[in-house]
């Protein structure tokens, strides 16, 4: 659909992304090799502001996001430009338009940059955070591995969502409780949660359908022996492949996931611009929702 707005960001003719063009801007993420599928891009498209450029035509060249996580935080996703695109500022210039988005909101910007994105986030002030290891793999063989004593693993239901964002929030240093619901309501199937014999939440992982493979996560814990329970319970109940991005931090989860032949070929480094309490500790994300969700 044709786009009226005003050119701003360095002369960048930058165009709003409606929910309604996901069909047509999924091409970038596809041609990038990524796993979003359509349904991602209208859950990010609706939740956050798109802003892209086109071609004369009306084709989407570029893309980025903005996604608020609550009044504080926002986080920047989804930057691509078409291969016959680059090295001509567009990258950056998208960049500064969200930077623009989410100072207007008196937020502090958060992202997970590819080796890629990185060169262009530098110069524009983010630092790094901490490093994040993309796990493939095909599936788990056996049975889940049992939870420590006392607590317990159950499918999450819908009537757990207020207090899973709740858990969530100090955590993560991230107020996503509409992503969180998003994700559980979307795959009933790869929700899990932990709880301890007093019912209080101790962890839980959600995952979603994708492109070329499930990607579980987030997965959030007390300790790192309930993340591994959860995994190897979700990763049993959903088709593989999958994949995962695991703070490098986590080395026990990562070696029982490269137990069950999970290879690392890329990584992220979580960046932010500014300082958002509790974003820079990952002791407790052992995995990501996703470079592009937080
Ligand atoms: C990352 C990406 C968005 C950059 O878009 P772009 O329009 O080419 O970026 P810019 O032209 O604004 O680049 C600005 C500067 O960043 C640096 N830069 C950009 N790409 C670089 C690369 N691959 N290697 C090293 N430096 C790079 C350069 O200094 C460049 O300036 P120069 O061209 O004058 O040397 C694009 O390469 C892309 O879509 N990659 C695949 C998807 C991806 O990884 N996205 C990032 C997600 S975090």
């Amino acid at each position: 659909m044709a786009n009226t707005e005003p050119p701003v960001s360095d002369g960048l003719d930058v165009r709003t992304i409606d929910p309604e063009q996901c069909d047509a801007v999924w091409p970038l993420s596809i041609e990038a090799g990524w796993n979003q599928n359509v349904a991602d891009w209208r859950f990010m498209l609706g939740a956050g502001r798109g802003f892209g450029c086109t071609a004369p035509d009306g084709k989407w060249q570029a893309s980025s996001l903005v996604l608020p996580l609550g009044q504080k935080l926002a986080w920047i996703s989804m930057v691509l430009v078409t291969k016959d695109r680059r090295r001509g500022g567009v990258g950056t210039g998208l960049l500064k338009r969200c930077i623009e988005e989410v100072r207007s909101a008196d937020a502090v910007a958060g992202l997970d940059a590819t080796e890629q994105g990185r060169p262009i986030y530098l110069p524009l002030g983010f630092r790094d955070l901490y490093p994040i290891a993309r796990c493939h793999f095909d599936g788990v063989e056996g049975a889940a591995v049992a939870p420590p004593a006392g607590i317990t693993v159950r499918p999450i239901t819908p009537a757990d969502l207020p207090r899973l964002a709740i858990y969530d929030r100090p955590l993560t240093g991230m107020e996503r409780p509409s992503i969180l619901m998003h994700l559980a309501l979307r795959q009933p199937g790869r929700a899990w949660l932990a709880e301890d014999v007093g019912s209080k939440i101790v962890g839980f992982v959600l995952g979603r359908e994708g492109r070329v493979a499930t990607s579980l996560g987030p997965v959030v814990a007390d300790r790192e022996t309930i993340a591994v329970a959860l995994i190897s319970r979700a990763a049993a109940a959903a088709p593989g492949p999958f994949i995962m991005d695991v703070p490098k931090a986590h080395q026990a989860v990562r070696s029982w996931l490269q137990e069950h032949g999970a290879t690392s070929p890329r990584g992220y480094m979580r960046m932010t611009l500014g300082t958002a309490k509790g974003l820079d500790d990952p002791t407790h994300v052992f995995a990501l929702a996703g470079p592009e969700l937080g």
